[in-house]
């Protein structure tokens, strides 16, 4: 066994080599087509990888929560989008304070009946907003679904004291399924519809904001698209490596190092991480973690503290082994850790806090 893997288990382990190659990757697209590149750190959550993505030239940072972007306010981020449907009222003063930290704060607006609670959240704290609208382009979750929705909301904005419509966003989550087919085409698909709104809404100014792991890098090359917000291309998973193929196997940067700890029957080992540590997210497969070394070993099934490791290489392994998996989707899995175990240079170089972990408010 590798010197390294003498640490205590279950545990993420970052790669940080792989990580850093993996941030400049992505920041090169963007810096040769001129385009912004604005990550969103639901994956990471962590202060010390938004600092690095920011060195590297990220123009600002996106997140879902608040509370995501209050936990990374140390990583000294200036620009950052909340990218999510603010209603309550309990939000303002907390949007009111961040926003006095920041050099910019922008937020999303998701639909005319959002807009109109968000206009009441931030009256109520006298805060004006740059607001970036939200158009379907085919995930179905938020985002005006026809193009005179589109426009509507935009008029809507427009009349609303408190918000300045200053771009359009979307969240291209269906590109994942369209993994198969021709990236640039799917691309192009979901910018023209952006492109087409801001047309029928007049205003060329309005910036566009596409772009997630799958779709980012080839949108970064399109005329037209102002800024990118990918999210699991920091480290990558069994998804972006596999399924999408936008990166390697060998370039995935977090994983989860776990022992072997019973072999009850032929064909089974039982490993010391479950779904409090994978998550419960599986690929479409049903398959929640795959060895990271190419051995046919693949964690089918769990419970909350046992994963269920079955594949022809199982009844090779002895109970003490430790190994590493590559997780189905990494986003969710450093959301149950309190901290990651850094690797650098093959040997285990401290640990890093996760800042962010739970910030779902
Ligand atoms: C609004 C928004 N932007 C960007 C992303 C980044 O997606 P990915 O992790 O696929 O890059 C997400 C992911 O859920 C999202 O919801």
């Amino acid at each position: 066994m590798e010197e390294w893997k003498k640490v205590e288990t279950p545990c993420l382990v970052l790669d940080i080599e792989k990580t850093v190659a993996n941030i400049e990757r992505m920041q090169t697209i963007c810096r040769e087509h001129g385009v912004e590149l604005r990550p969103h750190i639901k994956t990471h959550k962590m202060v010390e990888i938004a600092k690095m993505q920011l060195a590297a030239g990220a123009a600002g940072l996106t997140c879902a929560k608040i509370s995501e972007a209050e936990a990374l306010l140390p990583s000294g981020v200036k620009s950052v989008f909340v990218a999510h449907s603010i209603v309550d009222p309990l939000k303002g003063p907390r949007l009111k304070a961040l926003s006095e930290k920041l050099d910019e704060l922008f937020v999303g607006v998701t639909s005319a009946g959002q807009a109109q609670a968000l206009e009441a959240v931030l009256a109520g704290v006298d805060l004006t907003l740059p607001v970036i609208m939200a158009i379907d382009t085919g995930l179905v979750r938020e985002g005006t679904r026809t193009k005179e929705e589109g426009v509507a909301l935009a008029k809507i904005i427009e009349d609303l004291p408190h918000l300045k419509l200053h771009g359009i966003y979307t969240h291209e989550g269906h590109a994942y399924k369209r993994a198969g087919e021709d990236r640039e085409t799917v691309c192009r698909e979901v910018l023209e519809q952006l492109l087409e709104i801001r047309k029928l809404i007049g205003n060329e100014d309005l910036k566009i904001w596409p772009g997630c792991s799958v779709t980012g890098a080839c949108m970064a090359t399109l005329l037209g698209v102002d800024a990118v917000r990918p999210g699991s291309y920091v480290f990558g998973d069994h998804s972006l490596a596999v399924r999408a193929k936008t990166m390697t196997w060998d370039q995935v940067s977090l994983t989860v190092l776990a022992t072997v700890i019973d072999k009850p029957e032929a064909g089974l080992a039982l490993i010391d991480a479950g779904s409090k540590v994978f998550s419960s997210d599986k690929t479409p497969e049903g398959q929640t973690a795959f060895a990271q070394d190419g051995r046919d070993i693949i964690i089918s099934h769990f419970s909350e503290e046992h994963g269920f490791a079955t594949g022809s290489d199982v009844d090779a392994l002895q109970i003490g082994d430790k190994l590493t998996f590559v997780t189905a989707h990494v986003c969710p899995v450093l959301n149950l850790a309190d901290k990651v175990v850094l690797l650098r240079d093959g040997r285990v170089d401290g640990r890093w806090a996760v800042e962010a972990r739970g910030c779902s408010q």
